[in-house]
């Protein structure tokens, strides 16, 4: 819940600047026809304005890849899934072993089948939904991306807040509040800026302004178009917004992970269907335990393996540690293997691939 004070500002604001939204989107898209930065899912404003729109299938495809992660790694995805499926049909008939495959190092790999899922539902249904609402029913589709899908791609003035946005807007009204308690108003807030006029384009001013301009760590208000009307800027304090609330740490897990290889090969398996890193290849790994002395129990039964190192890995949820360990065959089943040694996707999760790096990178090979 916003606090009453804090409504009562925000209320005063557009009462004290009752042409503040017009100004706000018109602002924002001049400064937007003159910055808008160049990405391989955007049609440029002046393209726009002549009438050329973007395609559906590609808007949706960089929102889900950008849900979670910066634009540089993203579009490296980007660039190959599209190259791979220059389309939704072509994305459909891949098998999902190919696509997990290629997702391998985006992370969240739930978001990889319920991007196939997507791409099977679009496809038969002849193409993407045009409105939020109904976008909002696609698997991996939350408000954000529809949102963003339905303003980007079809021109419906949806706002699309993200992280990005959140910080400008808490900046540019100095919202005194933590960012959980106040996100529902500010969505409300995002949704009465939105232009009738080039939503689409107003979305991803937002996008690039929060990116390019009032950064996380670095607020270049000389060079942002709202600045005249940014009460945080007159206050002289950007960076103080969005307020923090109390940090909630990640749980910490250990586990013990192991390298069984024969010198060319590296023994994989597949996981399990549900659960973190579903249906992806990975290494033999122990349970990733909470508790220390649990996981040093576990750690019995890898005292006879060579110990090559130790990796960390932040997921969403929790910390990870994994204690690497290398058991090497004289054989490896022709079945379940990749090449040990390899530049490249190995196509597991990333939290297997630095186990692998690591023994790889170490003089213990
Ligand atoms: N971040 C997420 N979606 C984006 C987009 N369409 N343009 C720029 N940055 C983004």
């Amino acid at each position: 819940m916003l606090h009453n004070m804090q409504k009562t500002v925000l209320n005063k604001w557009n009462d004290l600047y009752p042409r503040s939204m017009k100004e706000f989107s018109e602002s924002l898209l001049d400064w937007y026809d003159r910055n808008a930065r160049t990405l391989p899912w955007r049609i440029s404003p002046q393209d726009r304005a002549k009438g050329i729109r973007p395609d559906p299938y590609r808007v949706w495809l960089s929102e889900i890849m950008l849900q979670q992660t910066t634009i540089p790694h993203g579009m490296r995805y980007f660039l190959r899934f599209t190259e791979l499926w220059s389309n939704v049909d072509a994305l459909a008939s891949a098998s999902q072993e190919e696509v997990m495959h290629e997702w391998a190092g985006l992370g969240y790999y739930a978001r990889a089948r319920n991007l196939h899922a997507c791409a099977k539902i679009v496809s038969e249904a002849g193409g993407f939904p045009q409105d939020a609402q109904s976008l909002m029913k696609l698997p991996g589709v939350g408000p954000y991306t529809a949102g963003a899908i339905a303003a980007i791609a079809f021109d419906e003035p949806k706002a699309a807040v993200d992280g990005n946005v959140e910080r400008v807007l808490t900046r540019y009204y100095a919202v005194a509040s933590p960012l959980p308690d106040i996100k529902s108003e500010l969505k409300t807030k995002a949704q009465g800026l939105v232009p009738t006029s080039r939503p689409g384009d107003f979305a991803q001013a937002l996008m690039d302004l929060g990116a390019t301009v009032c950064k996380p760590r670095e607020a270049l208000c000389d060079d942002c178009p709202l600045s005249e009307a940014c009460v945080a800027r007159k206050d002289g304090n950007p960076l103080n917004y969005p307020v923090k609330g109390k940090k909630k740490d990640k749980p910490q897990r250990f586990g013990h992970v192991t390298l069984v290889h024969d010198g060319e090969r590296l023994l994989v398996e597949r996981r399990p269907e549900n659960g973190l890193l579903a249906g992806m290849i990975g290494l033999p790994t122990s349970d990733w335990f909470t508790d220390r002395s649990d996981f040093e129990a576990a750690g019995k039964q890898y005292e006879h393996l060579r110990h090559v190192g130790r990796v960390a890995h932040v997921f969403t949820h929790f910390r990870l540690e994994l204690e690497v360990y290398e058991d090497r065959r004289s054989e490896i089943s022709a079945n379940n293997q990749i090449p040990l040694k390899q530049t490249g996707n190995s196509g597991m999760p990333s939290v297997f691939e630095k186990a692998r790096q690591k023994f790889v990178d170490s003089d213990l090979i």
